[in-house]
């Protein structure tokens, strides 16, 4: 009979399928370019990074962090469970003119030696891992002393604080924990525990541009999202269930998106910024 151990590993190891599968759906460079992309540059500023400095990105998507760190002058890994987003980074990186390299791995099982890195940043990436503490350890393992870790997570508008909460109690589709969780400054003090000497949350906003309304950011987003693009074909053969998602949605941008006061209809999204120092010693235990 299988043990309990080797049942936690296959579960494990097919939830993760299942994730990587999704994540290579629809166009995700496309969307990451009209909504995160922004996100990329801000949290390399955040972590002060700049020519000579070793830099680990998680669940580096195609590239938003990792290609303006190699721009910024640093020596990039770009790491993601998904490489069927590498070519589209690649691509990317080329008509910037940088070079990175691109990993295939796990958040909770990164490929690095321990302190390998200066800097160890994931934006909207690390936190879709389910097992939260074991991302938190991986990510200050490869992490030098001294060094910095920096990290975008998903955030509600603050008109929707209230919602913030209980959102982030609900089970989520990744592995049953809320990356919303990430935003909790009690949440991820605990998680970095003492092997932090300081960290830092505030909230960053980004805007999309060009979306005349709702439906048109829906439609953008069922074209081009791997969340959506799944729950969407999934639903294809039955209308009802076309028309429920399409509510659904226009409800999630109505919660996760505001209305830009720049250009007319255009969206914001707000994530929120942690960069952590890890200790420069490390504490006898
Ligand atoms: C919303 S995308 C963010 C990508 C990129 N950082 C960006 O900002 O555009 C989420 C990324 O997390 C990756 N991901 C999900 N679970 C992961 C895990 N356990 N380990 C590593 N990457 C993971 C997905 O493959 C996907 O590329």
């Amino acid at each position: 009979m299988a043990s309990k151990r080797s049942d936690a590993v296959l579960e494990d190891r097919e939830f993760k399928a299942g994730q990587r599968a999704m994540w290579a759906l629809g166009d995700y460079h496309e969307f990451a370019r009209r909504s995160l992309w922004e996100f990329g540059e801000r949290l390399v500023e955040a972590c002060g990074i700049g020519p000579g400095q070793r830099v680990l990105d998680v669940a580096a998507g195609t590239g938003n962090v990792a290609i303006r760190a190699a721009l910024a002058g640093a020596d990039v890994v770009a790491s993601d469970l998904t490489p069927e987003n590498f070519e589209a980074g690649r691509r990317e990186a080329a008509a910037h003119g940088v070079r990175l390299e691109w990993v295939e791995a796990d958040a909770e099982a990164l490929p690095f030696a321990d302190s390998a890195f200066d800097v160890v940043t994931s934006s909207f990436g690390a936190v879709f891992a389910p097992n939260h503490q074991v991302v938190a350890d991986e990510l200050l393992r490869v992490s030098r002393p001294g060094g910095t870790i920096g990290l975008m997570a998903p955030a509600v508008p603050a008109r929707n604080a209230g919602f913030s909460q209980m959102l982030a109690g609900l089970p989520s589709t990744f592995g049953g924990v809320s990356p919303l969780r990430w935003g909790d400054e009690e949440y991820v003090a605990k998680l970095f525990g003492e092997s932090v000497e300081s960290l830092e949350m505030s909230r960053r906003r980004t805007e999309l541009a060009g979306f005349a309304d709702e439906t048109q950011l829906r439609d953008f987003l069922r074209a081009h999202h791997p969340v959506a693009v799944e729950l969407y074909s999934e639903a294809a053969d039955d209308p009802e269930a076309v028309a429920m998602l399409d509510d659904m949605l226009l409800s999630v941008i109505n919660l996760c998106y505001a209305r830009g006061e720049g250009e007319a209809g255009s969206f914001v999204q707000e994530a929120v910024l942690v960069v952590a120092q890890t200790r420069s010693v490390t504490l006898a235990s």
